[in-house]
């Protein structure tokens, strides 16, 4: 998608689509007045006749308008209540987006003047609804799926028009914006494939496949390195499944050489089967989505690398696919991780746990600023927040204020859950230093506490997005969260610096 900004009178804008917000009743924003006063009060009119939904992001067109430029008008709607919200805001222009993505225009022109939640600047203003309208055009390209009838292209040309002037600034914003979304694209495909066709060698490959196209370092590390670094946390999770386990580094290098790296880890199991505690039949197929961590960092990598933002991160995917098999993990077993702390194994379903253990204490030679793991980890935490925050775990408190406000400002929002070291005392083990099992109670943080074990040498967060990473039912699909949420994080540093 190409986006573009734009001054001018609305109703001079020559182009497919043009996009107005108006609230569902009360009075027209001010440049939706202008509008109005060209079509000869039909906006007003539509407002009164209660045409217009009273759900933000409800939209309504109208064809061939008389006293405007543009072919047709697409009324969006901002809601009931006045002033606009950050939500509402969010909502319509998602609508709008749907609407364009699926229409038989290429061209549009978004009305973006009217659109300022209080207390947001227009850089933001113009990040978000870049961002927001080229994910709305995402389209999964299901490879083995037949399409009998060719959808139209959408628009894939948008001009956003603001109030003058057009700043460098306001650029970067809105390529800003353009980037976080293709950040989310690439995380989306790699949930949504197939897990016979996303394994752990698929995650390597994108990831030598990024490397190359922005020209940072890539390595893969195979069984036999896994082994010599005496990863067997790791390779225990592994072992049953004809996919070999792979760890794959990425080295972005955009800050200055002596900068201490921002390190981020994904959860890549691109299959969960539970293993040998085998999981039940139903809605297993959703257990593609395990690898989501996995893609919010490389999704993450994409987005800044395309940005060429001014920091050194490092991101490091432990990519396996957890089967039940002769050569399986058993229940009872006990292995030892690459810290030398050994696990007793009580439940081959609590793999995350094993193969980021491994992967954190790697993280240790690159002298992290702080680490960020990123897991689709427990289906506690879908019990805790559902699917609209991801649960946050940190070891350093300025860290997570961090990590929430990259939440807050993106919109894909986290919410803080304790770390305390009372939970510790669920994962004694009789047999070994730990068990990867912390009982009934509290999952989510008994499963953080396990990976706090990991993560003493640095400041650490924990990002649980099993509930937000993708969505199930009719909508089935991967949401490319927490890309918005880190790349939020890591936009802010590389301004700090
Ligand atoms: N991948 C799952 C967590 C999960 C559940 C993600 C639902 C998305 C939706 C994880 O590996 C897992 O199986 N966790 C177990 C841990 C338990 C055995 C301690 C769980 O949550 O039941
Ligand atoms: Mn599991
Ligand atoms: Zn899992």
């Amino acid at each position: 998608m190409n986006i573009t900004l734009l001054s001018g009178s609305p109703e001079t804008i020559q182009t497919g689509t043009l996009v107005i917000g108006v609230f569902a009743d009360g009075a027209l924003p001010p440049t939706a007045q202008l509008l109005d006063a060209a079509l000869g009060g039909r906006l007003a009119s539509l407002v009164k006749l209660g045409e217009v939904g009273a759900e933000a992001g409800s939209t309504l067109v109208l064809h061939g308008p008389t006293g405007v430029a543009a072919e047709r008008l697409l009324i969006v709607s901002l809601g009931k209540t006045q002033p606009l919200s950050e939500k509402a805001f969010r909502d319509a222009l998602a609508g709008a987006g749907k609407a364009l993505a699926s229409s038989v225009a290429t061209q549009a022109c978004v009305i973006l003047s009217d659109l300022a939640p209080a207390g947001r600047s227009p850089e933001w203003r113009l990040r978000h609804a870049a961002r927001i309208l080229a994910d709305g055009a995402y389209r999964f390209d299901a490879p083995g799926k037949r399409r009998d009838a060719p959808k139209p292209p959408g628009a894939g040309e948008i001009g956003l028009l603001i109030e003058a002037p057009t700043t460098e600034e306001l650029k970067t914003a809105a390529r800003e914006g353009a980037a976080i979304a293709e950040g989310m694209a690439l995380a989306k495909d790699l949930g949504n494939l197939p897990p016979n066709v996303c394994n752990p060698g698929y995650l390597a490959e994108t990831g030598q496949a990024l490397g190359k196209e922005f020209g940072f370092e890539v390595d893969v590390l195979e069984r036999a390195d896994l082994e010599k670094l005496g990863m067997w946390s790791l390779l225990a999770v592994g072992r049953a499944s004809y996919s070999p386990c792979k760890l794959v580094v990425m080295h972005y290098r955009g800050g200055p050489a002596g900068a201490q790296p921002i390190v981020l880890v994904g959860k890549g199991v691109t299959f969960d089967t539970g293993g040998v505690s085998l999981k039940p039949a139903a809605l297993l197929d959703e257990m593609k989505y395990d690898m989501s961590g996995a893609g919010s960092v490389l999704g993450t990598l994409k987005t800044i690398a395309r940005l060429g933002l001014p920091i050194n991160v490092i991101g490091i995917v432990p990519a396996v696919e957890n089967m039940p098999g002769g050569n399986a993990a058993r229940p009872g077993d006990v292995v030892t991780s690459m810290s030398g702390q050994t696990i007793e194994i009580l439940n081959t379903d609590a793999e995350g746990r094993l193969i980021l253990c491994d992967a954190l204490t790697y993280a240790e030679r690159f002298n992290p600023a702080c680490v960020v793991d990123i897991a689709t980890l427990t289906g506690a935490c879908v019990v805790a927040l559902g699917s609209h925050a991801s649960g946050l775990f940190a070891n350093d408190e300025p860290l997570a204020a961090e990590l929430l406000k990259g939440g807050v400002d993106s919109g894909d929002r986290a919410w803080q859950l304790p770390l305390w070291d009372d939970y510790q005392v669920q994962l004694k083990s009789n047999f070994a230093d730990m068990s990867n099992l912390g009982g009934p109670a509290a999952g989510s943080v008994t499963a953080a506490c396990f990976l706090a074990r990991f993560t003493k040498t640095y400041k650490w967060a924990h990002l649980d997005v099993a509930g937000t990473a993708s969505i199930g039912g009719d909508a089935k699909g991967s949401t490319g969260r927490p890309v918005p949420l880190l790349s939020e994080f890591l936009l802010s540093r590389s301004q700090a610096t």
